[in-house]
């Protein structure tokens, strides 16, 4: 039996419903149109009514649940690539990375668990490789401005062997990814409920962290930190920066050892996440709040409350809130080479952070997946490398990030669908003086080689 391109699993989801309609608009756009779509989830006739005009030469309907093995393995032996918007991605998103392993189908989803998402390389990666799988999580909000933001900013540093070595000064990279947004409605009933289930469970990591075999984090996370574990004003960004703990860190640790940006860990390179906010009573809102949400959590009491309260399944905010939702997330690259200290900021930008933009997201990293790799003939591309299939990483199967999976040619995909990834500013100090590099322009020319133009 043919397989469909492309099935979403879950469209009757707040989240699920957006992608589909995302990847339905491309298949009437433009010269990748011809591909197929198939709709999955457990109830067919809540589907089908959210669904009244498709068009049945292109789109299908499929019936499956989580609550029943069988269904998954049919739906996932039917299909080249599986997209999962069933969430809590810790309570129903393993079920279906087995049925899509077993049954052969590339995976992504929109998870932002890094529980699961370290469970997933532990259990799936080797069996993965092996079948020539691609397993791409996170492919949502959740993870991709931190990890394509990261490649992309990192591409900016000159790659040479001397650029690093040679030097009395040990080198070392870090990046911060500042979330700045601004997002009336607050998240939808899914990623409440993922929020509060993952909250109360996060007492319980430390032991399932330690008996890692597929590492997630570099060895150098291991070292001390040196990114700030606490507020602070950042006069780059005129903001407050506070910690925000999100699955970006495990994933862009991951693309550091897939991907090799510093080969073998030769430099020691370390990845933390951020939310700007603008003044700094701000600052201690967002932490009471977090306090309270948190101890709520870990009671069987606190979360029927929490859930009483907030959205339910399959709600989310209005088209009105979304369309008036805006984002950017700022990065900013430090650099300490053999030539001196770069400081690199790059911005990823969109309309709305969350849910449009997830949409866009994920059907970008959908089509990207199928026509720049899957419809792509490995053997040809050793002859003759397609110059957007520019991935450095050597590891092209098992459990993956996007920028270890796709890399480049997501960018690009991403750039022209409107999330914008710039680099903003480069600032240059030599070791000997520590002042600002007189010959900027210089400099600035030598690195405009590296910059992704897209
Ligand atoms: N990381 C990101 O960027 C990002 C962005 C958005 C969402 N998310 C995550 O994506 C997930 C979904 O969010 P959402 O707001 O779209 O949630 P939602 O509206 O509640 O949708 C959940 C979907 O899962 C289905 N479902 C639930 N239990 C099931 C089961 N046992 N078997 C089969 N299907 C089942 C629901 O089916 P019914 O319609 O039949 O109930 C629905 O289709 C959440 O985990 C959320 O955190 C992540």
């Amino acid at each position: 039996m043919e397989r469909v391109d492309i099935t979403i699993y879950g469209a009757t989801g707040f989240t699920g419903h957006l992608i589909a309609i995302y990847l339905m608009g491309k298949q009437k756009d433009g010269k990748e149109s011809s591909f197929t779509l198939a709709l999955a989830a457990r109830n067919l006739s809540k589907l089908r009514s959210k669904f009244p005009s498709v068009n049945e030469t292109l789109v299908s309907f499929v019936e499956a649940s989580n609550d029943d093995e069988q269904s998954l393995h049919s739906m996932c032996r039917t299909t080249k690539i599986l997209v999962n918007c069933v969430g809590p991605f810790d309570l129903y998103g393993r079920a279906v990375v087995k049925a899509c392993v077993e049954q052969g189908c590339h995976y992504t989803d929109i998870t932002g668990e890094p529980k699961f998402f370290r469970e997933m390389v532990q259990e799936f990666h080797e069996e993965a490789k092996r079948k020539n799988l691609k397993i791409v999580p996170a492919c949502g909000y959740d993870c991709i401005p931190a990890d394509m933001g990261t490649l992309f900013l990192l591409q900016q540093l000159p790659s040479q062997d001397d650029f690093w070595k040679n030097t009395n000064v040990e080198p070392k990279v870090s990046v911060e990814g500042c979330i700045k947004a601004y997002i009336p409605g607050g998240p939808s009933g899914g990623s409440y409920i993922t929020l509060i289930n993952s909250l109360s469970s996060m007492f319980q990591r430390k032991s399932t962290t330690k008996s890692e075999k597929q590492p997630t984090s570099s060895p150098q996370s291991k070292r001390k930190r040196s990114l700030s574990g606490r507020p602070f004003f950042s006069k780059e960004l005129k903001m407050w920066i506070v910690p925000f703990p999100t699955a970006d860190p495990h994933i862009v640790a991951r693309s550091s050892i897939l991907n090799q940006y510093f080969k073998k860990g030769s430099v020691p390179f370390e990845y933390g996440n951020y939310l700007q906010l603008r003044a700094f009573w701000m600052v201690l809102v967002y932490y009471l709040f977090a306090l309270v949400f948190i101890i709520l959590c870990q009671f069987s009491l606190g979360r029927k409350l929490l859930h009483y309260i907030g959205k339910q399944s399959g709600e989310g905010p209005t088209q009105e809130q979304m369309a008036a939702s805006t984002f950017s997330f700022d990065l900013i690259g430090r650099a300490t080479s053999s030539k001196g200290k770069h400081t690199i900021f790059v911005s990823v930008s969109g309309k709305d952070l969350r849910y449009g933009d997830t949409a866009k997201m994920c059907g970008e990293t959908v089509l990207c997946m199928l026509y720049d790799f899957v419809l792509y003939k490995p053997d040809k591309a050793q002859q003759s490398p397609s110059p957007t299939s520019l991935v450095k990483g050597e590891e092209q199967y098992g459990v993956l990030t996007t920028a270890a999976a796709l890399g480049y040619p997501l960018i690009h995909r991403l750039n022209k669908a409107g999330i914008k990834f710039e680099m903003k500013r480069i600032t240059f100090s030599k070791h000997e003086t520590s002042q600002e590099a007189t010959g900027m322009e210089k400099i600035e020319h030598e690195l405009s080689k590296y910059v992704y133009l897209g």
